[in-house]
């Protein structure tokens, strides 16, 4: 099992430090290497995914990232930007399958902006498309044409998934579900988007391989109004990149933590790259008080979906609810009456819960 460590910038290497001290914990046969990715490599190499880490990346079965970018390099030439890295390694590596489970522990209700009977025991999926849709879709631009007898700019994409593209994030989406409550809400646009009508076909098709999965379909704006309304109505979301993009944000906002989230990214065989869904925090970094859960949580998803440890995950997941049981709570997610801990400390409280 050869995973490739990637603290990256801000606090990427403190709240790398505890997750790879949990896996180490577990007395698993890990190679562990670490390499260069965003800022840190720009720094180093000149370029942010340079080809050390390429190599890296590819020989592993997984890949755990911290975050990248910060202040430092925001001036730099698009291609030189840390986020380029991200962008490039995800595309490298052919990650079209991303997934955020949105988790709202009970302890941290009050964290959400939504009332606490709304979203306390929320635990919910959005599996989103990340290589294809408008987003990559050709042709696009913004060139001035003859409009209704008038010279104007003209801006246009192309919303477009083949076939292919939409049987392997629904398969993804599938098997995700059988693993959990085994529903599946499918998100379109089909009373208006071709495209989209196409995904709804395709998903009733491929739901015809997972008859233990019940499989619905809703329209995206409806699907924005209900997770505010009744999120806990879902198990698992599939939605193309675009409508994804958007949707996992909300529903990350219904847990009101960003230092808990973590996510992964998958290609056709499971290999995949985890990560935190928040960012390098360059407003804490160095200070030892980043919140590490969100990693340590995506190192249990690493282990879950692509070295097939469910019981281990699971044993990561069960220190992570112990460690918030006892009151433990770093800066983002203090409230009176707990125990206000750092970095360092809530990955030994996680340790000692393990
Ligand atoms: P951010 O997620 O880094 O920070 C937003 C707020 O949440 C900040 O107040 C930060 O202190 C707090 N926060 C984030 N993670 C936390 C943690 N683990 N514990 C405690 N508090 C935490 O987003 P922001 O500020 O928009 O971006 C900062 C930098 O990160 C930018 O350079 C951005 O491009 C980059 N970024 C990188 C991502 C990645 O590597 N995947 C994703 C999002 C942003
Ligand atoms: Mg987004």
């Amino acid at each position: 099992m050869k995973i490739c460590v990637l603290p990256g910038d801000g606090i990427g290497p403190e709240i790398m430090a505890e997750a790879v001290r949990v896996l180490k914990a577990l007395d698993l046969k890990f190679e562990l290497e670490e390499g260069l990715l965003g800022g840190c490599a720009v720094d180093a190499t000149g370029t942010p995914y340079p080809e050390a880490t390429q190599k890296l990346a590819r020989e592993a079965d997984a890949v755990l990232l911290g975050a990248v970018g910060g202040p430092k390099w925001d001036n730099l030439p698009r291609e030189q930007r840390p986020e380029r890295g991200l962008l490039g390694i995800r595309k490298d590596l052919n990650l079209f399958a991303n997934l955020r489970p949105a988790i709202l522990y009970p302890e941290l209700a009050n964290a959400s902006s939504l009332k606490p009977e709304v979203v306390a025991g929320l635990d919910i999926l959005i599996v989103r498309e990340l290589t294809g849709d408008i987003y990559f879709g050709q042709p696009r631009g913004i060139e001035v044409r003859e409009v209704n007898g008038e010279q104007q700019r003209v801006g246009w994409n192309t919303m477009i998934y083949a076939e292919y593209e939409i049987r392997r994030i629904l398969k993804v989406a599938f098997e995700a579900a059988q693993k959990r409550g085994k529903r599946l809400c499918s998100v379109d646009k089909m009373n208006v988007l071709e495209c989209t009508q196409l995904w709804r076909d395709i998903a009733e098709e491929v739901a015809k391989d997972y008859p233990d999965v019940e499989l619905s379909h809703m329209l995206v704006d409806n699907a924005a109004m209900q997770l505010v309304r009744a999120p806990k109505q879902f198990d698992v979301m599939v939605t193309g990149n675009m409508f994804g993009d958007i949707l996992s944000d909300e529903a990350s906002m219904l847990t009101g933590s960003i230092g808990m989230l973590p996510s992964a990214s998958l290609d056709a065989n499971n290999k995949g790259l985890y990560e935190p869904s928040h960012g390098s925090a360059p407003d804490i970094a160095g200070k030892g008080v980043a919140n590490p859960l969100a990693t340590i949580l995506s190192a249990a998803m690493m282990l879950r979906y692509t070295f097939g440890l469910e019981a281990q995950a699971q044993r990561i997941e069960a220190a992570v609810k112990q460690v918030l049981a006892q009151g433990f709570r770093t800066g983002d997610i203090f409230e009176p009456g707990t125990k206000k801990v750092g970095t360092r400390e809530m990955g030994d409280a996680v340790l000692a819960a393990l």
